[in-house]
Order: structure tokens, then sequence, then C-alpha cells
């Protein structure tokens, strides 16, 4: 039976528009940024396949029990497992999945920001023209100025944040929803663009080889705990953002076909934006590894500086990244502030202001480990890394974990059947995923994981 329930945060004006919302908030840094970067360090071709078959088997099933939750509850992540826990007869500690999950997206949105940031500052960079005929040392250079410098970073970092926090206090329907429709196509079509720039250079051959033919001796339990961790951020699992976005969702959706459009669309701009950039790297004997997490902003400014239209692509190109980034944003800020209006009766701005506030002030501690603080380290990683490794790599697969549980084995079979709204192949092939595959997987490699750190 259909819950009933209205949510008082307002509701999308359509099917299309939660899958452009969803699909904005998963299309991100995380595919552009974080995927080339996680593929350059972890050995290349055998992690993309590892991080594909996470989406397929683990990531696909959560995203439907995560949306699905989202709609069943129709409150902020916290409230919303805690109603849920009611309504199954569970124990109510289970609201403690939503803080877990709110917590996460604050926390990865303090790092966000700043690598946001980034994308605010290359726009005005690729404008200058300083990226025309420049070569690799100059583009890492360039980089190397910016990351090395506090007061840059700090004032992108803080334009990034009020843009995220304007957007959320206006509420998520005007505004957003007519970027998204238009934005992300231009995106993809960017992407292509360098794609094809990109297969006129020699690397190209050899760059094909490094993404997609896997050498399973680069495999370690670490490159598949990362793979695992980076296909729960790249599809925004795990938190709650699905889970609060889900809540706006009118009961009519079938929340598989949206997902399954979701999670291709998401898997083929990161592997787009691969296809950009390895051929680029190689083609000016860059190794990998010495990419990091400025691969992009070191290699993609050599390709706008030789290409004609460089200027003007360049420009687009970093605009759209900022803009994807804001898509994503503002569902990692949008858990936290709803639950502050349900919780403390705040205004929305109210809300997002103060979130945002905090955010922005944790997120200094990530801007000042890339420079002033670079030395100071905790088991071996700066402040940034070990944010960005507990969240993405811990919590988001802990949060994944415990949500395919509670929809999986908790929920009762009619109202997991209601709200998934599929066939009975559907139903039952969502079900052993959710039940099996999902949480063995994570179980499996979280385990495996820690047991080869401590052993090691
Ligand atoms: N999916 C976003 C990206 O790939 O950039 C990042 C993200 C957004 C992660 C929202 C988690 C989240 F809840």
């Amino acid at each position: 039976m259909a819950s009933n329930r209205t949510s008082i945060h307002g509701q999308w004006s359509s099917k299309w528009v939660f899958i452009l919302a969803v699909t904005g908030s998963a299309v991100g840094l995380g595919n552009i940024w974080r995927f080339p970067y996680a593929t350059a360090d972890n050995g290349g071709g055998a992690f993309v396949l590892v991080y594909l078959v996470c989406v397929a088997l683990v990531g696909l099933p959560i995203m439907m029990a995560e949306i699905m939750l989202g709609r069943r509850g129709r409150q902020s992540p916290i409230n919303t497992m805690k109603t849920l826990a009611e309504d199954e007869r569970q124990s109510r500690h289970w609201y403690l999945l939503g803080v877990m999950g709110v917590f996460a997206g604050f926390i990865i949105l303090t790092f966000y920001s700043i690598v946001a940031g980034w994308t605010v500052a290359y726009v005005f960079q690729a404008m200058s023209g300083v990226f025309i005929g420049a070569d690799a040392q100059q583009t890492q250079d360039l980089f190397g100025d910016l990351v090395s410098d506090p007061k840059r970073l700090l004032l992108w970092h803080t334009v990034f944040m009020s843009m995220t926090i304007f957007v959320i206090s206006r509420g998520v329907r005007s505004g957003l929803e007519q970027a998204v429709r238009y934005l992300m196509p231009a995106l993809f079509f960017l992407l292509v663009v360098l794609v094809v720039y990109s297969m006129s250079t020699p690397g190209f051959s050899e760059a094909m080889s490094f993404l997609f033919k896997p050498d399973f001796s680069q495999i370690e339990p670490s490159t598949i705990l990362v793979a695992l961790g980076h296909a729960f951020f790249t599809l925004s699992l795990g938190m709650g953002a699905l889970m609060t976005y889900g809540s706006y969702l009118s009961d009519r959706t079938s929340i598989p076909t949206t997902s399954v459009a979701i999670a291709v669309m998401d898997t083929g701009a990161a592997l787009l934006a691969g296809m950009a950039i390895f051929p680029i790297m190689f083609t000016y004997g860059l190794q990998p590894e010495e990419g990091g997490p400025g691969l992009i902003f070191k290699i993609l400014p050599i390709a706008f500086g030789q290409m004609p239209y460089g200027r003007g692509l360049g420009v687009m190109f970093f605009v759209l990244l900022m803009l994807a980034a804001w898509t994503s944003a503002i569902s990692l800020l949008e858990p936290v502030t709803a639950w502050l209006v349900e919780k403390k009766g705040y205004t929305r701005i109210r809300a997002a202001m103060s979130a945002g506030f905090v955010a922005w002030v944790l997120g200094i501690g990530s801007l000042l480990s890339l420079n002033l603080w670079s030395g100071a380290k905790l088991f071996g990683l700066t402040f940034f890394e070990l944010v960005e490794y507990l969240s993405v790599n811990v919590l988001l697969p802990v949060g994944g974990l415990l949500m395919a549980v509670f929809a999986g084995w908790l929920m009762s079979k009619s109202s997991s059947l209601d709200e998934l709204k599929s066939g009975r192949i559907g139903y039952m092939a969502w079900k052993v995923g959710a039940m099996y595959i999902a949480p063995a997987g994570v179980i499996i490699i979280l385990l495996h994981n820690a047991f080869g750190l401590w052993g090691s």
C-alpha cells in the first residue's frame, strides 16, 4: 500500500526533473576530476573494470533501495529512517543511519567545495589565455601556484560555497531544474569534443590500453575498496542525498528505470573523461602516478592550449565543470538543510546558511592541508586526504550497506514492492541484489581491506 505521505519540502514537477536532478547530483567532480586520478593511482584498466562491476552489482540495487526509502519516508534521511523503523516495527536506532548519512554528506561538502573552487579559478585562467601554447611543465606550475596560495583558495572556496548556499536557500525548484536541463547535455558535448581531439594525439592507443586492458596483477584489496568507494561517490550513494531527492518524487515514477538511466549516464561521463585525459597524458610523457588530485587541471589545459578555438572551449569546459560540481554540491547540502528545517523549525535560508557556514569553516582545514599544513599527517595522510578517505571509502559503503539491509531484509514485501513499481522479474532482481549481492560485496571488500591494512 502507498504510504500516502507528502513532503513538507515540496515535490519534483515531473519524473524528468527528478532524473535530471539525480543526474545533476551524480555527474560532478567525481566523474571528471576524481575518476581519472583514482584510475591513474590504482593501476588503470583493472581499476576501471572493478569500478564498473561495483556500479552494476552493488551500486544499482543500493541506489534503488535508497530512493525507495526516501520516497516512503518523505522526510530528511534522519526522520525518514525514524518513521520507517516505526512503520516496519524495527529498532528505533535506525535513525542513526540517517545521522551518519547527513554527517557524511556534510564532510564531503567540506572538501568538494575546495576542488570546485579550483574549477572556478580555472574559468578565469582559461579566459586570460595563459594556457595558449603552454607545455606540461607550465601547466603543472600554474596548478602548483594555485594550490600553494591559501588566499586564492579561500576566495574560490568562499565563492563556491556561497553559490551552493544560495540555491539551497531558494529551494531546489526555481533555477536549478532549468540549469540541469541544458547544461548536462552541453557538458557531454564538450567531453565528446575533447575525446575527438585526444583521438588525434599519438598517445591515444596507449591510453586506451591503459584504460580498458585490465592488468590483474595490479589488483590489491585497497584497489577494490577504492573502486567501491568511488562507485558510491560518483553515484551519490550511501549518505542520504538520493534518499532526500527520492522523498520529493511522485508516487507514480518507476524507480528501477530511472536508476538505470542515471547510472548509465554517470558511467558514460566518467569513461568519456578518461578517454579525453589519458591520451594527452601519455602524449606528453607524464606518468599516471604524477597526477594526483591535480591531474585534470594539469593535463586538460595543455589540450586547450593547442587545439583550434581552445581558449573559448577551455572557458566553456571549466564553466560546465563548475556547474556540474554545483548541481552535486547542492545535493550534499540538501539533506542537512531539510533536517534542520524539520527538527529546529528553521527557515530554509537560515538552515542552509548555518549548515553551509560550518562546512565552509571545516573546508578551511582541507584547504590549508594543501599548503601551510601539508606536513601534518595522520596515518600518512594529510587532513584533506584523511577526510576524503574516511568519508568516501568508509562512511559511504557502510551507509549503503545498511540501506540495502533495511530495504532488502527488514522492509515488508508489500512496502518494497509497492515503492519499487516494477514487474515481478525486476523486483526479484532487485531483491537478490539488495539482500545478498550488494551487502556481501560491501562486507567482503571492507573486511578484506581492513585485514589487508592491518596485515601490512
Ligand atoms: N556524485 C558526485 C560526483 O560524482 O561528483 C559527488 C556526490 C554528490 C557524492 C552527492 C555524494 C553525494 F551525496
